[in-house]
């Protein structure tokens, strides 16, 4: 009896197919109701009671090589490699490859720069380390100015020369050193600030600045150069107003304010009742800053401003917390998959 079965595990085990129906044959052949397996159990009531409990175990493995080759060869025919056991389905579906997006951070920053490149400003970028002379000294910082001060910079192994920069103001001065006006440009870019985090602020956030200098440019051109900004970024129907302020690197300064675009100037919770919110800082570009770049400041004038890109993503996309933007959740990122 042992022998008759090792027989035929030899011939399942060295049998191939060709075609469906030599499968078929072969299912019928060892496996159907009067084919060769269930022949041999029906034999069991003749086998002695000591050999049954073997006999019996060797034909469940019969049976069982019979079914797996049948299975395999369904499975492999008419494929290549179908002797394989690894061979790979191809019309099994593909592993799932989710798409990654841009950052809300990345979409904006684009944006902005779209509309100035519109109104004919092209890009420059600068260092992250920078010198005193370029973050402070030539912007027109008095020596004493607080922005010197270790609460705002860090400053780079204990040289007070170096630091990372605090703003992009720093790659204006780069521009005007080594370009001959027209100058129209703008300065994207990290910058970094010594600042406790909190939902409001972080140590570091990215900005856009912007200069333009050429003859006879007025504070009218840059009025209407960020009105054109806030029209195109806010909405149509946005104002502006601009509010007195100070910088050292420029004079007159002003901080430009958007009509709250949520409440359409009524009041709300993003602009705390007022109908305004803040956007950016700005001025015509002072004379010291011009003379220490080597520009005459006799024949030409220019105006600059500067904007966080996290402020006006966060007020465009109405986000409450600066540190979503660095914590990389996939469920925050995921909400601007469309955004354009
Ligand atoms: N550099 C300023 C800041 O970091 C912004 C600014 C730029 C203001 C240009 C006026 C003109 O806050």
């Amino acid at each position: 009896m042992k022998e008759i079965i090792q027989k035929y595990l030899n011939e399942i085990a060295e049998f191939v197919a060709d075609s469906p129906e030599q499968v078929e044959e072969f299912r019928i052949k060892f496996l159907s109701k009067k084919g060769i397996i269930p022949g041999l159990f029906g034999e069991m009531k003749n086998v002695s009671p000591e050999e049954r409990k073997d006999f019996g175990q060797w034909l469940n493995q019969l049976k069982n090589s019979a079914e797996e080759k049948v299975d395999f060869l369904k499975k492999t025919l008419g494929k290549k490699d179908s002797g394989n056991e690894k061979a790979i389905d191809l019309t099994l579906p593909a592993d799932f490859i989710s798409l990654g997006s841009r950052h809300p951070l990345s979409i904006v920053r684009s944006e902005i720069l779209g509309i100035f490149s519109r109104m004919g400003f092209s890009i420059a970028e600068g260092p992250e380390i920078e010198d005193d002379w370029h973050n402070f000294t030539a912007l027109n910082f008095p020596e004493n100015h607080p922005a010197r001060d270790m609460q705002d910079t860090f400053f780079i192994e204990k040289n007070p020369d170096i630091a990372l920069r605090t703003h992009t103001s720093s790659v204006q001065i780069r521009v005007m050193q080594n370009t001959k006006p027209p100058i129209r440009m703008v300065f994207p870019g990290r910058v970094f600030r010594n600042e406790a985090i909190s939902a409001r602020a972080h140590c570091f956030f990215h900005q856009i600045e912007g200069l333009y200098i050429d003859e006879n440019v007025s504070f009218a051109d840059l009025k209407q150069s960020l009105y054109y900004f806030a029209t195109e970024f806010f909405g149509q129907d946005t104002k502006i107003r601009l509010r007195p302020s100070y910088f050292p690197f420029t004079e007159p300064s002003a901080e430009m304010d958007i009509s709250c675009f949520i409440c359409g100037g009524k009041g709300c919770r993003v602009c705390k009742g007022s109908g305004w919110v803040e956007i950016l800082g700005c001025g015509m570009v002072d004379p010291n800053v011009l003379k220490n770049c080597n520009i005459d400041s006799k024949k030409y004038t220019g105006f600059a401003f500067g904007m966080g890109i996290e402020r006006a993503t966060m007020l465009k996309y109405q986000i409450n917390d600066i540190r979503l933007f660095f914590e990389n959740d996939i469920r925050f990122l995921k909400q601007f998959e469309n955004a354009t």
